[in-house]
């Protein structure tokens, strides 16, 4: 089911671990992983720094904004997890790294 069609969290799994985070609709999967716990790559949070890329490898992903969801240091399959959102009820995803933070955060406004 399209996920615009729906108004549900999205699960969203880090390929080859035990690690899913609930992403809400429109919400940056970035964010979602800092407020679930976990710590992914990122710098700027609007596109720019390329830090945040990771491979998509299953699932579908939108735009939470104008910006677009990859820029030139980008491979080919990777999206910026600042700039996107799933559009699908679950989504795998290969960031470059990733680690437990000792507890949740949220990241500040930009
Ligand atoms: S954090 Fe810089 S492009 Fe995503």
């Amino acid at each position: 089911m399209s996920r615009d069609a729906r108004d549900v969290d999205t699960q969203v799994s880090i390929a080859q671990t035990d690690i899913v985070v609930a992403c809400r609709p429109g919400q940056s999967i970035l964010d979602a992983a800092y407020e679930q716990g976990i710590a992914l790559p990122y710098a700027c949070r609007r596109g720019i720094c390329g830090l945040c890329a990771a491979e998509l490898v299953q699932g579908e992903v939108r735009p939470v904004d104008a910006l677009p969801m990859t820029n030139a240091r980008c491979d080919a399959g990777q999206v910026l997890l600042c700039r996107c959102t799933p559009a699908c009820d679950t989504i795998t995803l290969r960031p470059s790294s990733w680690k437990r933070l000792v507890a949740p955060r949220r990241l500040p406004p930009l």
